[in-house]
């Protein structure tokens, strides 16, 4: 029953997007539950729309005070369970990634993002030394051009790999879909390729990209090596 976590201190790294788009491809085959714990509740209010996958509920109640509980609650309910925080570092962070069987990181392929990335991977470190276990995680670049790779961002995922850091070999790649989500309120299944360009490409990348998250689970989540 993996529990994942998405964590960036960074605002707008792409959690709550790489979040959903995760939660509707595993919902095609197992149910998950997501919980929404950033306060604005993006993925609340997105299931709120028309054709949320059976298969997807979000809990939207969780706190600094039953962030552990409420995980617990949802991994006894569902196969997966996904959370997506608030853009900080605080305390409901540390409690959602000491209940994380994987935690995602994502971030844009830019200098600043990078730090902002490091510390979140400072925030697992720290988990890791407080609960004297592994806490497997990847960072997953988010919003990368399919068409040309920047020297910024080969660059900065040079940096990261050297580094040892664990990367996911998938990107999200930008993509209107992927906006096109929360503009329409509706899963990427119901998205109309007359309103949404490239959407079969962003239908790939969100298969590609969770049989990715899927694989590295069954792998054993060894040492955190998500590659
Ligand atoms: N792969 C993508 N393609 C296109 N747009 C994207 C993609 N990922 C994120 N976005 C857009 O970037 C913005 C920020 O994304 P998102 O809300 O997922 O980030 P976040 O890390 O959850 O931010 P916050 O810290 O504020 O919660 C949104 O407008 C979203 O639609
Ligand atoms: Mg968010």
């Amino acid at each position: 029953m993996p529990t994942i976590v998405f964590v960036s201190p960074k605002g707008g790294a792409g959690k709550t997007t790489s979040a959903l788009v995760l939660a509707e491809q595993i919902a095609r085959s197992v149910p998950v539950t997501v919980i929404d714990a950033d306060p604005n509740h993006p993925i609340q209010s997105w299931a709120s729309g028309p054709n949320t996958p059976a298969n997807l509920s979000v809990v939207s109640n969780a706190d600094e005070q039953n962030m552990i509980d409420v995980i617990e609650e949802a991994a006894a309910r569902t196969p997966f369970v996904l959370v997506d925080l608030e853009g900080t570092a605080a305390k409901i962070v540390l409690l959602a990634v000491s209940q994380a069987d994987l935690v995602i990181v994502p971030t844009q392929g830019s200098q600043l993002d990078a730090a902002q990335a490091s510390r979140a991977l400072r925030v697992i470190k720290q988990q890791e030394k407080m609960s004297r276990r592994a806490v497997p995680y990847g960072v997953l670049i988010t919003r990368t051009n399919p068409a040309i790779r920047t020297r910024t961002a080969t660059h900065l995922m040079k940096t990261f790999h050297d580094a040892g850091i664990s990367m996911f070999n998938t990107e999200l790649h930008e993509r209107e879909a992927f906006k096109a989500l929360f503009a329409f309120n509706q899963p990427l299944s119901h998205l109309d390729p007359k309103d949404v360009s490239n959407l079969d490409k962003a239908v790939a990348n969100a298969e590609q990209y969770a049989t990715e998250v899927i694989g590295t689970l069954r792998a054993g989540l060894q040492n955190g090596a998500a590659t």
